[in-house]
């Protein structure tokens, strides 16, 4: 039987009803993304599911399908002008118009002291985690300025607000979205456009599972650097999009949410 404090997984999101919206989110053939999108596709949206994994972003539309949703996989590397211009694109010729964007596809590579890094590895991070939210949130907000409305969450973490020994490129790429995020939300503000970044802790996705299969011990120090001594399901970082995309965070823009377990509280 489950503790109490690893019931998170369990939790359905309660929050407003997203029928007749439409909502894109990149990275959602896996973790976050997924979860974001299945519980989208609950709350009543049509969602367009995109993502470089052509197996995964299939399975996802699938399961939203199968739970009485509407969705669409779109093939997208977010790293290219052309193919992010094509998902939004897509997102529009299929179902008219594009309420909430997340943005969640993004990458975190086996960690280094900064002068050991690699130049690959640092163009690789910043390429998917910072180009691509900027290449996402550029086609984004020609189409939400069009209509006049709309809300973008960009996946940041917790390592956005401090400094990781070990994992310097992937700190900054994180940093990197703070300014993305403040500067967009300033400049579209009066256009109906509300721009946010989410920042998890440690969060229970494929992503976290390859790197603790890297580093075994680093479980036992990541836990112990949450407060709440466990990390998150993906179901409750869902939770906190969705309420960064409805109409109850409605004056909320420009802001950094942190969902961590008290990570950044220590
Ligand atoms: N898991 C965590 O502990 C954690 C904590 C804080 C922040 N985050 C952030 O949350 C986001 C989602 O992470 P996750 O844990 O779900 O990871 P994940 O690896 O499970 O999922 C990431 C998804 O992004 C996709 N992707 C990668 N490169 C892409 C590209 N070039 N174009 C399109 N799609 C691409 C992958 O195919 C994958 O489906 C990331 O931005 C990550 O940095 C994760």
């Amino acid at each position: 039987m489950k503790g109490k404090k690893e019931q998170g997984q369990e939790q359905q999101y309660a929050g407003s009803s997203f029928a007749g919206k439409v909502v894109l989110v990149t990275g959602a053939a896996s973790g976050i993304g997924r979860a974001v999108a299945l519980a989208f596709g609950r709350a009543g949206a049509a969602v367009v599911v995109a993502d470089i994994a052509v197996d995964g972003g299939h399975s996802t539309a699938a399961m939203i399908v199968e739970n009485g949703g509407k969705a669409l996989f779109v093939a997208v590397n977010v790293t290219r002008a052309l193919e992010v211009e094509s998902m939004v694109d897509k997102t529009v010729h299929h179902y008219g118009r594009l309420d909430c964007a997340v943005n969640c596809a993004g990458v975190f590579e086996e960690g280094a002291r900064l002068a050991e890094t690699e130049e690959a590895i640092y163009d690789r991070i910043m390429d998917v985690n910072v180009k691509g939210v900027w290449l996402s949130m550029k086609y984004q907000l020609r189409q939400m300025e069009r209509q006049g409305s709309g809300a973008i969450v960009n996946l940041s973490s917790a390592f956005g607000a401090v400094g990781v020994s070990g994992q310097a490129v992937y700190a900054a790429s994180k940093h990197a979205l703070a300014g993305l995020t403040r500067s967009a939300a300033i400049e579209y503000a009066k256009e109906g456009i509300r721009v946010n970044a989410l920042c998890p802790g440690a969060v229970r996705t494929p992503m976290l599972a390859r790197a603790l299969g890297r580093e075994p011990a680093l479980e036992k120090k990541l836990r112990a650097a949450h407060p709440m001594g466990r990390f998150a399901e993906p179901a409750e970082i869902a939770n906190a999009v969705l309420w960064l995309c409805s109409g109850q965070s409605s004056f909320v823009t420009g802001h950094e949410l942190s969902v961590d377990g008290g990570f950044t509280a220590m």
